[in-house]
C-alpha cells in the first residue's frame, strides 16, 4: 500500500489551512510537516503552534483523519518532539545525528503514542538501524540534503532504499520506508521499485496549479510497479 505525503514546505504559508484541505481533497494520504531550526539545517520554518493550527484541517471530507507526519530537522530533539506530540503529530521522525541518546528519544516518542522514526541524510550509513530497528515504525531516507524544497533527487538513494528494504524485510516488522526529496511523477516508480512505500513530494505538487492531477499521475505511475 503506497502512501503519498505532500510536504507543505512548498505550500502557501499565508493560507496553510486551506492548502492542507485542498491537497487532502486532491488525494493526499498524509501531510508531511517539515520543521527546520536554522541550526541543524540552514533554514527556519514552522513549529508546534502551526502544527496545532493545521491539525483540525487534517481530515478527509468524509471525516477520516489524515496523519500528520512531522519531520524534525532540529537539534536537540527531545523537547520539540514532546511539543509536537502535544500539537497532534501522528508520526515523528528525527535525525539520529541531531540527538545524543537516540534510543531514549525513540522511546519517548513511542511512549507518547506516536509512530517513531529515524531520518538518514544522503551520506549517513545504515549502520544505526541494526541497533534501533526494534523500536522503529518508519525509516525516512533523505534523497536530498535537508533544508530546502525543490532540489534534485540524489541517485545513490536508490541503492540505499534497496538495502533498507532488505533490512526491514529481514526484521519481520511492519516498518514504513519513506523517501524525501526530489520526488516527481517521472521518478516515483523507480523509487517504489527500489523498495519505498511512502513518498514525500513538496514542489512537485504545490508548484502546480492542479494538485489532484499530480497526485493522480503519481498513483498511475505506482500502479505499474506491482
Ligand atoms: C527537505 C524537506 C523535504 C522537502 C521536499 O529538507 O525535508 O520534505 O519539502 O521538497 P521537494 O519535494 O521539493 O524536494
Ligand atoms: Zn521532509
Amino acid at each position: 500500500m503506497y502512501t503519498i505525503a505532500p510536504s507543505i514546505l512548498s505550500a502557501d504559508f499565508a493560507a496553510l489551512g486551506e492548502e492542507v484541505r485542498q491537497v487532502i481533497a486532491a488525494g493526499a494520504d498524509w501531510i508531511h510537516f517539515d520543521v527546520m531550526d536554522n541550526h541543524y539545517v540552514p533554514n527556519l520554518t514552522i513549529g508546534p503552534a502551526v502544527a496545532a493550527a493545521i491539525k483540525p484541517h487534517c481530515v478527509t471530507a468524509d471525516g477520516k483523519p489524515v496523519p500528520l507526519d512531522v519531520h524534525l530537522m532540529v537539534q536537540p530533539v527531545d523537547s520539540l518532539a514532546e511539543a509536537f506530540v502535544e500539537a497532534g503529530a501522528d508520526v515523528i521522525t528525527f535525525h539520529p545525528d541531531a540527538e545524543r541518546h537516540v534510543d531514549r528519544t525513540l522511546q519517548l516518542i513511542s511512549d507518547a503514542g506516536c509512530k517513531a522514526g529515524l531520518v538518514l541524510n544522503p551520506a549517513v550509513p545504515l549502520d544505526i538501524l541494526e541497533w534501533t530497528i526494534d523500536k522503529l515504525d518508519i525509516i525516512l531516507l533523505m534523497s536530498v540534503n535537508p533544508g530546502f524544497g525543490g532540489q534534485s533527487f540524489i541517485d545513490h538513494t536508490l541503492r540505499k532504499i534497496e538495502q533498507t528494504r532488505k533490512l526491514i524485510d529481514a526484521s519481520g516488522r511492519d516498518i514504513r520506508l519513506e523517501v524525501d526529496g526530489g520526488i516527481k511523477v517521472d521518478n516515483i516508480a523507480q523509487v517504489a521499485s527500489a523498495g519505498a512505500d511512502t513518498f514525500v513530494a513538496g514542489s512537485a505538487i504545490f508548484n502546480q496549479p492542479d494538485y489532484r492531477q499530480v497526485i493522480d499521475a503519481m498513483r498511475a505511475e505506482l500502479a505499474h510497479v506491482g
